[in-house]
């Protein structure tokens, strides 16, 4: 450095650049000192000025303490004014120079400045070092796509070290304290070192930069193309009118997570749905999975509904629900108080057996009612298949759960009455044994983990308070038998249905057809009529219907516009619906010699049943028609042995059976007609034709007969002493040892029914034969 030269020279401070020896460079000028000076030196030809960095850019009016010590001496060359007042300057820079002394802030900056003069220096050590801060301005320039080309051209030209370093430094985008720094180091090797290690980290800080950025490009190919291949599915997909299933299985999953699942089934269920995830949802698996996911979530896993067990107001709501029954009801109330007080310990299932509508299905709804219980009904008539039960394995097609966790669905709540309708009604065959399966439902040890084939995962039924319900019990399967206690219904008198008819039966009806007692109101003579004329049933189900279809008249006329008040007589009732059935019936049959009525139970609750027999000329063969099982066979053989036995105490010809063949009928081929308990029957039906005295229409029978003239026990007294009553009969024959069953009977049919009870066949002609004067058959 060879006589530096001192000069005073307007200063211009710059708030946050460095401007470097050799580079151009605009700058802005505003601050009133700096206006002054480019104007003051406007005049002149390319002035000469300092140029120094503020040491803090905010500092507005800097004073002599407030700037570096060392800046650069530049050239002005060119100023431009802008329309704000403000000028654009563009400043080259000379050489380095220092402050030697401050003569003052106003009208602007001024001092005495030492110019420092860099002799181009070389050596090995420089040359290296230059070298490879070209190289490592090459590769950043390379990272810094916004740089003008002409930047290596010149990185290229400029062979002083000093100032290579210096040219790099003025365009590497580092705070002004750095380039400051760089500016200050005179010594070469130092700056240049200086200046290398700059780059350095800035190619580093662009690597990093570009890394992540490259990655951010990434990710956000992928994420976007992912998103717009899912836009254009679900796009084809409400195309093709499909769900949308990205929200389904959110949907789900929220579902799963209010379901309160037991563990094993909640993992159950989001097994499947993260199966879902990852399968096309047009494809058959995943609505497979999709229909288990929906069932596990729509279960009753952890829903009760409170129960009461308060066994007056059960009482209460039972007898709100249904006429009479009383014994019936006071069964239900002591099962409901048992459970009350041991509801750990859990008796037998109750199951309602009797002829249809006489309430066994009502009453289940009342027990739901009474209790607090939601009411399901699983009808079971019919199912054959182990798999209605216990569901479908979901490998099947078109699998499904069976009918108890589809129950317990319908229900809502994990402890509903479930009515299990008709389970004397379950088929058996090769499709495996729905009864073993329900025996299993059942099954108090069991049923707390019952498993659906479909669900796999075990539901708990120990809460369900099963109630089965049947026709007849002889058909139900025995082990389920074993598990209920049977509670039976025979159905009802012409007194009790009037009555049903009038406090439950007319009322629903009435407002099921939005009609009021003022539209349409039943006569007493006409609920009579009705059951009388229209129905005969055990129960009252046909009534209901009847009721209902004389109150659908009364609607449609309303509907129509007509302002009906009805009185409903039975001259009404017969114009809606029609004549009523003739009660002369049995007497018409019963007209001639050979025909009995036998009084006969059936599913239905009990009928009549008619024997009638002929003869014919022939060879003493017997023919039997009318679709009779095989103990019925056996019966009327017994009954034509009896009497060939008999024949002569009987009046008749003891070959009489030789010239002729006997043909016995039962006619009402749809009625099925098994067992022994017609054989009394037959042998009235034989006798009053081989004697051709005709049976009394007015009277019944029932009774098995032995070889040897005996009469023995039959079942379902009630139900038969019911259809006798129905029919309009006045009289039935039972057997003597059925006494203790009459004990059972109704009041109305104690009153209206005579009844005969014998033990011995013998006793039986006098009693239904209409008998000349002189008596044709002795006593033994
Ligand atoms: N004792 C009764 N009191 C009132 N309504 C009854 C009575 N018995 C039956 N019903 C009514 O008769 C109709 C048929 O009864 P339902 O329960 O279906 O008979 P089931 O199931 O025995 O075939 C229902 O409307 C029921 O409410
Ligand atoms: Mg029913």
């Amino acid at each position: 450095m060879s006589e530096d030269r001192t000069e005073r020279i307007p200063l211009l401070p710059l708030r946050n650049s460095v401007l470097f020896p050799a580079s151009v460079v605009p700058v802005n000028v505003g601050r009133p000192r700096s206006v002054r000076l480019i104007e003051e030196s406007f005049g002149r030809d390319r002035p000469t000025i300092g140029v120094i960095a503020q040491l803090q850019a905010e500092t507005e009016d800097p004073t002599f303490d407030q700037i570096h010590q060392l800046g650069t001496l530049a050239r002005v060359l060119k100023v431009i004014r802008l329309s704000s007042g403000n000028y654009s300057v563009v400043l080259q820079g000379i050489c380095r120079m220092e402050i030697e002394e401050a003569h003052g802030l106003e009208p602007f900056m001024q001092a005495t400045v030492r110019r420092i003069h860099e002799p181009p220096v070389k050596d090995v050590e420089i040359d290296a070092l230059a070298a490879h801060l070209r190289e490592r301005a090459r590769s950043l320039l390379e990272l810094l796509p916004h740089l003008p080309r002409e930047a290596s051209a010149v990185l290229e030209n400029v062979q002083d070290a000093g100032a290579l370093a210096d040219l790099v430094c003025s365009n590497l985008p580092v705070g002004t304290a750095a380039k400051q720094q760089v500016l200050e180091l005179l010594d070469v090797r130092a700056r240049l070192r200086k200046v290398g290690e700059l780059v350095g980290r800035q190619a580093q800080v662009h690597e990093v930069k570009k890394e992540i950025s490259t990655m951010v490009q990434e990710e956000m190919s992928r994420s976007q193309r992912e998103f717009l291949l899912r836009q254009q599915m679900k796009a084809i997909r409400r195309e093709l009118g499909e769900a949308d299933d990205d929200d389904e299985i959110e949907i789900l999953r929220e579902k799963i997570a209010h379901a309160d699942m037991p563990m094993e089934a909640e993992k159950a269920a989001k097994r499947q749905l993260s199966r879902m995830r990852s399968m096309n949802p047009a494809g058959a698996e995943y609505q497979v999975a999709r229909n288990y996911v929906e069932w596990m979530v729509d279960l009753p896993w952890s829903k009760s509904a409170p129960v009461r067990l308060d066994v007056g107001e059960a009482k209460r709501v039972l007898d709100e629900d249904h006429h009479g029954l009383d014994e019936i009801k006071r069964r239900i109330l002591e099962y409901i108080a048992v459970r009350k007080l041991k509801s750990n310990i859990r008796g037998p299932i109750l199951c309602f057996v009797g002829p249809p509508g006489v309430g066994k299905t009502s009453l289940g709804r009342s027990i739901a009612r009474a209790t607090g219980r939601h009411f399901v009904r699983v009808a079971l008539g019919g199912v054959q298949d182990e798999a209605e039960i216990r569901g479908h394995r979901r490998t099947y097609v078109g699998a499904y759960p069976g009918r108890i966790i589809a129950g317990l669905k319908q229900a809502g709540s994990r402890n509903p009455v479930m009515l299990l309708d008709e389970v004397d009604k379950l088929g058996n065959d090769f499709r495996g044994d729905p009864a073993s399966a329900l025996l299993e439902v059942l099954d108090p040890e069991q049923n707390n983990t019952f498993s659906d084939h479909y669900l796999e995962v075990p539901f708990d039924l120990s809460n369900v308070l099963f109630i089965g319900t049947a026709n007849r019990k002889d058909t139900i399967p025995r082990p389920l038998l074993d598990r209920m206690e049977l509670i039976e219904l025979a159905g009802y008198t012409r007194d009790e249905k009037q009555a049903i008819a009038r406090q439950f039966l007319i009322p629903k009806q009435l407002s099921e057809h939005g009609l009021t007692p003022e539209r349409l109101e039943f006569e007493e003579g006409a609920v009579d009529f009705l059951v009388e004329g229209y129905t005969r049933e055990a129960g009252v189900r046909n009534l209901e219907r009847q009721i209902a279809a004389v109150c659908r008249n009364v609607a449609v006329r309303m509907a129509e516009g007509e302002d009906v008040q009805q009185r409903g007589t039975p001259e009404f009732i017969e114009e809606v619906l029609g004549q009523p059935k003739s009660l002369l019936q049995i007497a018409e049959k019963v007209g001639r010699p050979g025909v009995s009525t036998g009084v006969a139970w059936t599913p239905g609750g009990g009928d009549l049943l008619f024997v009638e027999s002929s003869k014919m000329p022939g060879s003493g063969n017997l023919h039997l028609t009318g679709n009779a099982g095989p103990v019925m066979k056996e019966s009327v053989y017994a009954a034509f042995t009896y009497i060939r036995a008999r024949a002569e105490k009987l009046g008749l010809d003891p070959s009489f059976f030789e010239k002729i063949d006997i043909h016995v009928h039962l006619p009402q081929g749809a009625i099925p007609k098994d067992g022994p308990a017609q054989g009394v029957a037959v042998f009235v039906s034989l006798a009053s034709m081989l004697t051709q005295l005709k049976v009394r229409p007015d009277i019944g029978m029932s009774g098995e007969l032995t070889l040897r003239g005996n009469v023995l026990k039959v079942s379902g007294i009630k139900e038969k002493c019911l259809a006798a009553h129905r029919a309009g009969l006045t009289e039935v024959l039972l057997p003597a040892r059925n006494a203790p069953d009459l004990d059972e009977l109704p009041e109305q049919i104690r009153r209206e029914l005579k009844i005969h009870l014998v033990s011995r066949l013998d006793e039986v002609l006098t009693l239904v034969l209409d008998l000349p004067p002189e008596p044709a058959v002795a006593a033994e």
